[in-house]
């Protein structure tokens, strides 16, 4: 069983909680530190004895697109869900350093790791609907995110993020269908309303266009500049063109062998996308951003 699938399992079974009680969140929208939404401090992450990323050390801002890029294996999945505690679910995964959440540490002892889930949203790789219908996908995420609205409000929250997601013009007609039957962008989509209809405040996305077309793919980097409005968004991307069309900022992530042969990944530069893709101020980022890495 893959890593991916593993997670996604438990987070299908595992998404519970009713109240919005991450610590911070009283501070709506501005950090207590002033600092980003979200911020890593050293944060170095293991499995079991091996360490796969060291010594991160992020400012990410609100309402932007924040892209992270790297070569396979150099721990860009591992940081994302480092972010909002997916790694929890990783047994031999082991977090140290800080991770910040308007100014308060996601994995501080009283911080209840569901909310920061239902707080910082996460979409994967592989669309991953419930077998259930279009309407259903939604409205039971929200009911066990503890929403406890009418059946019309239901009926509300459901519209409101379908057509956040872009995608309530095309399954209108048919919400009682099944949301498996949808085409791999429209399932993505899907995906990204279930995420929103929990009103997550970030939402994390690991190569969430890998497995769509070129026209599909397009719609989803869309919607993400519609998102930024009102989520900051973290996306793990292969393609260097998608982090350049959406992103505002970008971290390029290398990997480095230890004298014992332990392959680490690392932050080179977390710059402004422009600057990143024009000018980078690392020598590694230009060899790997122009093709002559590795
Ligand atoms: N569940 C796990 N158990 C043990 N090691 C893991 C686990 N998940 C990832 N790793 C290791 O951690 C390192 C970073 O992996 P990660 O999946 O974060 O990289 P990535 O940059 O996302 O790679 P890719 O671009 O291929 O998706 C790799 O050496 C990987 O083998
Ligand atoms: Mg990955």
């Amino acid at each position: 069983m893959t890593n991916e699938i593993s997670i996604d399992d438990t987070m299908t079974e595992k998404t519970g909680t009713s109240e919005r009680a991450l610590p911070g969140d009283s501070s709506e929208g501005s950090s207590p530190t002033g600092t980003g939404v979200i911020e890593t401090r050293a944060m170095s992450v293991f499995y079991g004895n091996f360490q796969a990323v060291a010594d991160i050390s992020l400012n990410f801002t609100p309402n932007e697109i924040s892209a992270l890029i790297g070569p396979s294996g150099c721990g860009k999945s591992t940081v994302l869900r480092s972010l909002n505690r997916m790694n929890d679910l990783i047994p031999t995964a082991r977090t140290e350093g800080e991770v910040m959440y308007h100014g308060e540490n996601i994995y501080a002892e009283h911080v209840d790791p569901v909310e920061v889930r239902r707080t910082i949203g996460m979409v994967f790789q592989k669309p991953n609907p419930f077998p259930k219908s279009i309407f259903d996908n939604i409205a039971w995420g929200a009911k066990i995110n503890g929403f406890k609205g009418s059946k019309t409000e239901m009926a509300d929250l459901v519209e409101e993020a379908l057509r956040g997601a872009a995608l309530w013009d095309e399954v209108k007609d048919k919400l009682t269908e099944s949301g498996l039957s949808l085409s791999g962008g429209q399932q993505q989509r899907l995906c990204i309303a279930r995420a929103i209809a929990t009103k997550p405040d970030v939402i994390l996305m690991d190569e969430p266009c890998s497995a769509l077309d070129p026209i599909a793919t397009l719609r989803i980097e869309e919607l993400m500049l519609d998102l930024k409005e009102n989520y900051s968004i973290i996306i793990v991307t292969h393609n260097m063109q998608q982090a350049a069309r959406v992103s505002d900022k970008t971290a390029f992530f290398n990997v480095k062998m230890s004298d014992e042969g332990m392959r680490t990944g690392y932050l080179v530069e977390f710059s402004k996308t422009d600057q990143l893709f024009t000018s980078p101020r690392e020598k590694d980022t230009e060899d790997y951003i122009t093709g002559r890495f590795g």
